[in-house]
This record gives structure tokens, sequence and C-alpha cells, in this order.
């Protein structure tokens, strides 16, 4: 399903012209479909029906409460992985009841915050940090419920930045820690052993790796259930891929569930899931603007009004964003797609065939949905660009653009001189 159409040489988000977007919005500009969230939400429930999964939308893909209160409304829970986020989920209107808090660095505050809120489980990623949670929880007389997170030690073929589930990375326990994690936990009579977490890499297009961990971590799993009667849950993460680049085959839900249902199925545990880029990945574009076409020595540079500080994603990970042209034209140059950030890094395509443009021109940056927009920030002091959210034939602001007091709102003068 695609809600980005060339429709008569116009691009169209659902059945609003992009150019109208940009003109009264103004550019830099992310764009997000309702309709493409709620086709990829569908799509989910529909493939993994069986299990009747709780799928808790990964807030930290895209922040923004008109895409995190879509997916509360269409049922979805929430992975949240700060007090940041769980502060945004809560006021998206998500129930405190499916909110999962990841993440190998909680503090202490942030373990209080989320205790008293009231949340489906902490998932635990050491023993020092199962120590913590204990503690907060005793001290605030609650029952912290947790889930510890299983380190497979599986490769999930996709950026070395972004695979999780191996040993060399930070997260999780391995397997052969974990049981006696559990043991640990176990003692602490402020827990409650809730189930087993994994997340083992994002945008991952092969199903294979799931099943690896799965199949790793299925003993465990038996022998958990039939220890602890508390023991409940199995959440496998997010990761599914998305389409970027025409002729890439995303990671299709029906793929998926093929091979990971029979092992949730036979377990009987209640399934969660983690997405994050598949729901909203390729429901989201960014609008830019051409400033000017230069021509170096030795390539072209079409230098357009967003910078790797609004979509960091091409220098971070070398990344293929499709780039296409907001108005049909005819010729094609090839080039590099740069922002005005003062770095060799901000680019947002390199030597890329591209239509052939001008000054003026509007260019669309595709499937950045997903680590757009949550990953910009101010540096070269430029304010992050404005969010629109259209369904149908309705567009909304859902975020201002940042002016230059916003830039400098929270700095404070000196006391002294
Ligand atoms: N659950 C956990 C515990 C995670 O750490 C993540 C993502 C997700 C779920 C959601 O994964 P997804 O379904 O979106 O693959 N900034 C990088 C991706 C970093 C992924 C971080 N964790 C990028 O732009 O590609």
């Amino acid at each position: 399903m695609n809600s980005f159409q060339m429709v008569r040489g116009r691009l169209m988000a659902e059945s609003v012209a992009v150019k109208s977007l940009a003109s009264r919005y103004g550019t830099p500009l992310y764009v997000y479909s309702r309709s493409h969230i709620e086709g990829q939400y569908a799509a989910l429930t529909r493939a993994m029906a069986p299990v009747k999964p709780l799928i808790c939308y990964s807030v930290k893909v895209n922040t923004n409460a008109a895409v995190i209160g879509t997916l509360a409304e269409l049922g979805a829970g929430a992975d949240v992985v700060s007090g940041g986020e769980l502060y945004r989920a809560r006021r998206a209107g998500v129930p405190p009841s499916r909110i999962a808090f990841a993440g190998v660095g909680k503090t202490r505050e942030e373990i209080e915050y989320a205790l008293r809120a009231g949340l489906l489980f902490f998932t635990v990623e050491s023993e020092p940090e199962l120590d913590r949670i204990a503690e907060c929880a005793r001290r605030l007389g609650r029952k912290a419920r947790i889930a510890l997170r299983a380190n497979p030690d599986v490769d999930p073929e996709t950026h070395h930045y972004i695979s999780t589930g191996k040993k060399e990375n930070k997260f999780g326990l391995d397997l052969r820690r974990i049981e006696r994690a559990y043991r640990r936990a176990a003692a602490h009579s402020s827990l409650e052993i809730a189930g087993l977490h994994m997340h083992i890499g994002s945008q991952i297009l092969n199903p294979a790796p799931f099943a690896h961990a799965l199949e790793r971590v299925a003993g465990l799993c038996r022998r958990l259930r039939a220890r602890y009667p508390t023991f409940r849950y199995l959440d496998i993460g997010g990761g599914l891929g998305i389409q970027y680049k025409p002729g890439q085959h995303p990671l299709d839900p029906a793929r998926f569930a093929k091979v990971v249902l029979p092992f949730m199925k036979e377990w009987g545990l209640s399934v969660v899931l983690e997405p994050g880029r598949f729901l909203v990945g390729n429901a989201g574009i960014l609008v830019t603007r051409v400033q000017y076409v230069k021509n170096g020595p030795s390539k072209k540079f079409v230098i357009v009004d967003a910078g790797m500080n609004d979509l960091i994603r091409p220098p971070l990970y070398q990344a293929h964003h499709e780039i296409v042209p907001v108005r049909a034209t005819r010729g094609k140059i090839v080039g590099d797609v740069v922002g005005p950030i003062c770095e060799s890094a901000d680019f947002l395509a390199q030597d890329r065939q591209l239509p052939s443009v001008r000054e003026g021109d509007l260019l669309a940056v595709l499937s950045a949905g997903a680590y757009g927009f949550a990953m910009a920030s101010n540096y070269n002091s430029r304010g992050r660009p404005a969010e629109v959210l259209v369904h149908g034939r309705r567009h909304a602001l859902i975020r201002r653009r940042e002016t230059r007091e916003d830039l400098v709102r929270g700095e404070q003068r000196l006391p002294w001189r």
C-alpha cells in the first residue's frame, strides 16, 4: 500500500497535493499519512490473529502525539525507553497497562515514575538493573512486573549499528546467565516475573533470524513457564523491515507470521510485539525545497533546505531514501542532494539519478516516517521542521515549525559577569 502517489504528474499525500501542503506549511516539512498507519496496523494484526498479540508501538520511532494517538485509538500499546517517552505515551492516551518500558540505562527517577504509573512490565537488561527495580518497588510499596531481556546471539542481517541481539551488543542477558537472573528475580518479593523479552535488531528483511532467536529460547521458555506461575508474556520486540528502495522486498507480515506463529502457538504465552518502523516508516515523507543547483568540478550538488539535522539516516547508517519530484519533470541529472549544514556528511543522497531540478522546485524524501523527525536536532541552530498529518482530504498541523525563540528557550543568563 502506498499513500504517496504521483497522480497526473503531481505527488499526492492521500487526497491532498503535497505542493499545497508545502505552500501552506512551508519547508522542510514532514508529512504523514494516517491511512498508511492504519493499513500497516491492520495487516500485522491480521497476520498475527491466531495469537491475538498486543502490539506495543515503539514510540522512539515517531514521537508525535498525533501518531501515537492514532495507534492508541487502533488499540496499540506502547514500547517506551525513557521517562520522556512514557510521558508522551500516556499523554497521547495509551493505557499504562499496555506500556512496556525497555532500555539498558533506566534511572531511579524513571523507574519510580513508571512504578507509579503501573505498567505492563519493565524489560530488564542486567542484574544490577533488576536489583534497582526491586529496591525502588520495595520503597514505594509496589510490585514491579518484569520480563528479562534475552540476548540470543543471532545475526539479524542488518546494519551493524542497529543489530541488538548479538553477544557483542550491550543489550539483554546471554542465555547462560539469564536463568540465574530469573532465580535472582524470584528472590525479590517486590518483583513479579511476567515474561521474557527479546529484540534482535531493526530493518530485518529476512524472517529466518526471528526463527533462530525463538529456537534458541524455546527450552528456556518452557522451563520458565513450568517454574513461575506468573510467567505469561513472550515479547519478541520489533524489527520488521520495510521497503526503502524500488525492488527491495519488505518483511511481509504473513511471511513473518508463518515463521514465528508455530513457536508461539506451542508455548501458549501472551504475545507482545514492538514494531515501529513497520507501522510508520512508509507513512511519512520529508518535503524539501531546492535552494541552489551548484556545478562542482567533479559533481553536481542539489542544495536543499533540509539537512542532516532534519534526517540523519543517510549519513549515519548509509541509508537509502528515494527522492522524487513533487511535480514530475522531464530531464534527469546525476548528483548529490545536500543540505545547508556545515559538514560534508550533510547529504540526503549521493551520486543519485534525480529529476532535473531548478531553484524553487520541491522534492520529497520518501520512507521518512520512522527515525526521521524523532532523530532531528537543532544542529547549526536550525529550528526543527513542522509536521502535518493527512487523512483523506483533510490535513492538520501536528507540530509547528520551531522558531528562533524556540532555539534559545531554556537558556539562562549567567548570574555573574
Ligand atoms: N523494541 C526495542 C526494544 C527497540 O530497541 C526498538 C528499536 C524497537 C522495538 C523498534 O524497532 P523497529 O520495529 O522500528 O525496527 N535509528 C535506527 C533504528 C534504531 C532501532 C532502535 N531500536 C534507524 O534509523 O534505522
